[in-house]
Order: C-alpha cells, then sequence, then structure tokens
C-alpha cells in the first residue's frame, strides 16, 4: 500500500518536471487606483505594491533559476531583452504598473551582475543597485483609458458602438434599471457630490460602484453603504460591464477580447516559429478586454465568476508547454505543443497562485496548439482587413486604398519579436486605437460633468447624517477591490 502510493507519487512528480514550459503570454489588470470619477486617475502605493508582487510571482513562476515552471532558456538574471516582449497603453495607471511588474519579474542585480568593465580598466556600477532597464511598448488606445468612465470610449468600431449601445436598449438592462431605481436612490446620499440624483441608477452601476470602493479602500473619514448593499452596487456593476463587453449573438461587441485573443496566437505563434527566441510576452491592459475574452473563449461555462470585474491586479496567463525533449539542438513541433490556460483574480503571489480553466467550454486543458489556434481563430481579430469588416468600417484606416490589397495589410512594426518586420498582424499601435469600444454619450456627458464640478467630493459622515437622519455611520465592506 504505502509503496505504491510512494510509486504513484514518484510517478506524478516526474511527469511534472517532464513537462517544458516554452512560453507564456501574460495579460494583467492594473494595481490599485484613484478613482476613475477623480481624474487624473493614478496608481497608488497600495497599487504599486499589488502589481510589484504579481511581478515577483511570475518571476518565482517562470525566471528564476530555482522557478516552478521555468521557461525553457529564459535568462534569470540578467535580463534578455530578445527574450521579452511587455507593452501597455499610454495611461499612467497602466504604465506605472507594466514598470512596478517588471521590477519584480527582473529585481536589481546587487553590485556583481551590475557592473561592467571598461576598456580602461574602470569598473562602472548601475544605479539603484543593479537596477534593469525594461521597456516597456506602448500600445495606444486613446489617451489616459484609466480617466475614462468606459474604458472603451475609444475603440472606434461602429458595429461595436451599435452593439453596445444595443444592451442598453434591451429588455434585460430596462428591466434591471427600473427593478434597481430604489436601491440606488437608497445610495445617492453616499455619492451625491459626484452624481446627480437622476445618475445615480442602474446606468452607471461601474462608476458608482467604482467611487465608493475607492474610498473604502482608502478613505477612512467616508461612511459607506453596509456590506449588504455593497455586495450589491458591485453585483449590479459586474452584471452591467459584462452586458457591455459580450453578447453571444453580437460578438463584435467583445472586439476587445477579440484582438487580446489574436494578439495572443501571434505572439505565442512566434514563440513556436522562432524557436524560442521570444518566450515571454506581458500585456497591461483594463477589464473591460478581459470581460470580452472571458465571454468569446467561453470560461463563463467553467466557472460562473468569469461574469465578475476582475480585481487589480487580475491575470490571464496563456502557457506554452510540451512533453517532447526540447534541447539546444532539437525544438518541439507543433504537434507536440499544448496550451495552458490560467486565470487570478486580483494580487498574484506565492500563497494565492493562478488557477488552469478549461478554455472554450471544452472540459479540458491543456488544449492541443492545433485546437487552440482552431478555436480561438473563430473570434480572433489579427490584421486590419478583417477589423474594417468586423465593424463595418469603410473609410480612413479602412478605406480601400488604406487597406491596399487587402488581408495581410498590417500597419507599424511587430508586437512579438522586438520590432523584426510585419507579420501580417494588427501592429500593437493600430490595435491599441481599435482595442476599445464604445461610447457612451450617458457617460460622457458624466464626466462633462466632473469637469465642470470641478472634481469629486465624497459625502462628510456629518452631511450624510443629516441627509439620512441617521447618525449612524455603516460599517465598510470587507472585500471590495476591484
Ligand atoms: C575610463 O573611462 C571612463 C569613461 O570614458 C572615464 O570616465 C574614466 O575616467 C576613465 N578612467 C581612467 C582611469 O582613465
Ligand atoms: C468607424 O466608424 C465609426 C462610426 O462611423 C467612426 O466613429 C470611427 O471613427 C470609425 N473608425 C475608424 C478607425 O475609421
Ligand atoms: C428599453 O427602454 C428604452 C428606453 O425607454 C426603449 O427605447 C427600449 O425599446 C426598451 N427596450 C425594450 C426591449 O423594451
Ligand atoms: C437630471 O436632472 C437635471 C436637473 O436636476 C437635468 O438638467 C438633467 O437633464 C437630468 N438628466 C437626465 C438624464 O434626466
Ligand atoms: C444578447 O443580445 C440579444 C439581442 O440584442 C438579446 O436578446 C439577449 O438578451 C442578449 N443576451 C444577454 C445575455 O444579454
Ligand atoms: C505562425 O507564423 C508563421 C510564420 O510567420 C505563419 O506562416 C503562420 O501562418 C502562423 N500561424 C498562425 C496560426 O498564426
Ligand atoms: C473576482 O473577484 C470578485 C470578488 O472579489 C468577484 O466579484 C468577481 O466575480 C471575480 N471575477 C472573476 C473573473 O473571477
Ligand atoms: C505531459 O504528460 C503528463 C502525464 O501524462 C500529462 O498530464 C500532461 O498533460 C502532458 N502535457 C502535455 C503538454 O501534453
Ligand atoms: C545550450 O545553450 C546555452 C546557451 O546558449 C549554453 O550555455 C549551453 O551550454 C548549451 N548546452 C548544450 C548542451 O549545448
Ligand atoms: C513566498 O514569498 C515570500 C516573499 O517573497 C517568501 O518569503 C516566502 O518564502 C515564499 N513562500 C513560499 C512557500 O515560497
Ligand atoms: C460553452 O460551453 C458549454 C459547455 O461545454 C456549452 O454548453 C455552450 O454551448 C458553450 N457556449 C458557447 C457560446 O460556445
Ligand atoms: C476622504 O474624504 C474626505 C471627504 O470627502 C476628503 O476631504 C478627503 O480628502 C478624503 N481623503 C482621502 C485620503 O481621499
Amino acid at each position: 500500500m504505502r509503496s505504491s502510493t510512494f510509486l504513484l507519487a514518484s510517478l506524478a512528480s516526474s511527469t511534472v518536471s517532464a513537462e517544458t514550459v516554452l512560453g507564456a503570454y501574460i495579460f494583467s489588470r492594473h494595481g490599485d487606483r484613484t478613482a476613475k470619477s477623480t481624474p487624473p486617475t493614478v496608481l497608488t502605493d497600495l497599487g504599486y505594491q499589488e502589481i510589484f508582487t504579481s511581478g515577483s510571482y511570475y518571476r518565482s513562476r517562470y525566471v528564476a533559476s530555482d522557478a516552478s515552471r521555468p521557461i525553457h532558456g529564459l535568462a534569470s538574471d540578467i535580463v534578455k531583452l530578445s527574450q521579452i516582449t511587455a507593452s501597455a497603453p499610454v495611461d499612467n495607471v497602466l504604465q506605472a504598473s507594466g514598470i512596478g511588474f517588471l521590477q519584480g519579474l527582473y529585481p536589481p542585480v546587487g553590485e556583481t551582475l551590475g557592473s561592467q568593465t571598461l576598456r580602461n580598466g574602470t569598473v562602472v556600477q548601475t544605479p539603484l543597485n543593479g537596477f534593469q532597464l525594461l521597456p516597456l511598448q506602448v500600445v495606444q488606445n486613446g489617451a489616459n483609458s484609466e480617466n475614462a468612465a468606459w474604458l472603451q470610449g475609444s475603440t472606434n468600431c461602429a458595429n461595436a458602438q451599435v452593439s453596445s449601445n444595443n444592451y442598453l436598449q434591451s429588455s434585460q438592462y430596462n428591466k434591471t434599471l427600473a427593478a434597481t431605481s430604489d436601491f440606488y436612490a437608497g445610495m445617492y446620499p453616499y455619492v451625491e457630490r459626484t452624481f446627480a440624483q437622476n445618475q445615480t441608477t442602474f446606468k452607471n452601476a461601474y462608476t458608482i460602484f467604482d467611487l465608493l470602493n475607492v474610498a473604502d479602500i482608502h478613505n477612512s473619514s467616508i461612511s459607506l453603504p453596509s456590506d449588504a448593499d455593497f455586495f450589491q452596487l458591485r453585483t449590479l456593476a459586474d452584471q452591467h460591464e459584462f452586458g457591455l463587453a459580450y453578447n453571444e449573438s453580437e460578438p463584435i461587441r467583445a472586439v476587445t477580447g477579440s484582438i487580446i485573443a489574436a494578439e495572443v496566437t501571434q505572439a505565442l505563434n512566434g514563440t513556436i516559429t522562432g524557436k524560442g527566441k521570444n518566450v515571454l510576452n506581458i500585456q497591461f491592459g483594463a477589464y473591460a478586454g478581459m470581460l470580452s475574452y472571458f465571454g468569446l473563449a467561453n470560461l463563463t461555462a467553467a466557472s460562473t465568476d468569469f461574469f465578475g470585474v476582475p480585481d487589480y491586479a487580475s491575470s490571464l496567463v496563456w502557457e506554452l508547454v510540451t512533453n517532447a525533449t526540447v534541447s539546444n539542438t532539437s525544438y518541439p513541433t507543433e504537434e507536440d505543443i499544448s496550451v495552458r490556460f490560467y486565470f487570478h483574480n486580483g494580487t498574484t503571489s506565492n500563497i494565492s497562485e493562478p488557477i488552469e480553466f478549461p478554455l472554450f467550454g471544452t472540459g479540458r486543458s491543456p488544449l492541443p496548439w492545433s485546437e487552440f489556434i482552431a478555436s480561438t481563430g473563430k473570434f480572433s481579430i489579427g490584421t486590419q482587413a478583417q477589423w474594417c469588416t468586423a465593424c463595418g468600417n469603410s473609410t480612413g484606416v479602412c478605406s480601400p486604398t488604406a487597406l491596399g490589397d487587402g488581408s495581410s495589410s498590417s500597419v507599424g512594426t511587430s508586437s512579438s519579436d522586438g520590432g523584426s518586420g510585419h507579420h501580417g498582424g494588427i501592429s500593437k499601435a493600430v490595435a491599441g486605437v481599435i482595442g476599445a469600444m464604445v461610447t457612451l454619450a450617458v457617460i460622457l456627458g458624466l464626466e462633462l460633468l466632473f469637469f465642470l464640478v470641478g472634481g469629486f467630493r465624497l459625502v462628510s459622515k456629518k452631511r450624510l447624517a443629516r441627509n439620512t437622519g441617521n447618525g449612524s455611520v455603516p460599517s465598510t465592506a470587507a472585500e471590495t477591490k476591484a
């Protein structure tokens, strides 16, 4: 009995160690930030710590010399820039998060490694104890996306705009709007400095939740709704955002997720075709694209949690894995390569690691590379021409002259291998420009209001007590990161 258990255990550990990770793509949300209703939105110290912790975790998983799932061939201390591609949009919160994450991934190497000897014999130390400089490529998705109430406000995709607006006309939306009007009226005293009475409705479910969530984390001098009400606010915000991000019968609504999917397959394909030259890709982005991907990849079938907005510093990870021998002289063929998908809700650390989920409602993981490609191909949007067709746009970058003779048209530099050329994909820059979704007039109006009123103030306890006719200060909600 004992010995057979032991045999199983040793078999299990030998198969685990037999599997080689060839590469990975990490898509991460930013860390804790200030509220969207108080622009400019910035990464907080807490957010910096969260994202640094996640970066350190991924170091201990993929990079360190004693990593738990080392990526084959990846340099462990001194970064080899050809192996890594990191990107983020032009956005304070996302850029800062990217830098914080990379600090954790490749921390300062100290005086010994962090020095060089010049021709004349002088030894030069790098500043900050061997701090390493990792470039962050820019994804242009409109200025300051974390400043925008609705992240997908700058997508420019005509059909996606129509589709998301359809959600706001749907019977599901109308029903929830009506059913929650009393609830939101009760929340008005908590947000009255920022939202007008007639704006404190399900229509602004996310920005209302966001405002109170930030206050809950940061502001000890503010009274907040009860735990139960807070949970309700979060759940309604989840429902609202998922409704805008994905609908099975209108896949174009999830255009951001389609673009992420294409970026992931292009980068992982680059790892395979380059036989391990570029092996680690990291992209920073907003929760909306994550929700769209969750819908498209049918992750909601794997867990209903995927209907909810991921917490700060959440990450999606796609790993390329193989059981074939990998060495300097032999690289596995595509038939021997599979993909594992992982997700972690919130800051990842060695006490809270990513969880593996089956993609596409298959109930299986890993998926063979060919199956992953085929299933992703059903919804990915990877070229400008595809995008124009799907979005129904035909002018500007989508005019026949701009597109040239079609499908392989790509703009800008490659996203996956350090800029060595065109891959027939949408460039990072273009993907970013189109990588968000809808303009919601309502929310733009709201932003204008913030602007006119000159910023956000939360209700003081005194004022709240006066308004509610009740001096008690409700306790804060316990689990409220968003
Ligand atoms: C060596 O070269 C560096 C850089 O040019 C210079 O700063 C340094 O003074 C030189 N050291 C000596 C001993 O010449
Ligand atoms: C696509 O069409 C929409 C609606 O006409 C327009 O607002 C948007 O600017 C267009 N996008 C591009 C990239 O041309
Ligand atoms: C939802 O309400 C809007 C505005 O009142 C209306 O235009 C729309 O037709 C309603 N949708 C449904 C499905 O009833
Ligand atoms: C909300 O109320 C204000 C006046 O209090 C009014 O000017 C505005 O048009 C209303 N907005 C909506 C969406 O009803
Ligand atoms: C998806 O959109 C269709 C058509 O607009 C609508 O009937 C359906 O209720 C939506 N589904 C969900 C889950 O929102
Ligand atoms: C992978 O890259 C190769 C070489 O660039 C290309 O021929 C192939 O079509 C790509 N495959 C996919 C699934 O993108
Ligand atoms: C993440 O966690 C929050 C609660 O902290 C939950 O509401 C949400 O559904 C979760 N999202 C995912 C994608 O797991
Ligand atoms: C490697 O082999 C183990 C044991 O058979 C299996 O569990 C795992 O899924 C395999 N990995 C791949 C990438 O095929
Ligand atoms: C494989 O390549 C690495 C780095 O290029 C080198 O250090 C190592 O000695 C090589 N191993 C073999 C077995 O050739
Ligand atoms: C987790 O990380 C912390 C901080 O880096 C470290 O002190 C600790 O030993 C790690 N624990 C495990 C189980 O790896
Ligand atoms: C998602 O997966 C479930 C379970 O396999 C399946 O029943 C459902 O049809 C899938 N949905 C889509 C949109 O593929
Ligand atoms: C907390 O809220 C009060 C009242 O709105 C505000 O004056 C104060 O600046 C806030 N403090 C922080 C740390 O945000």
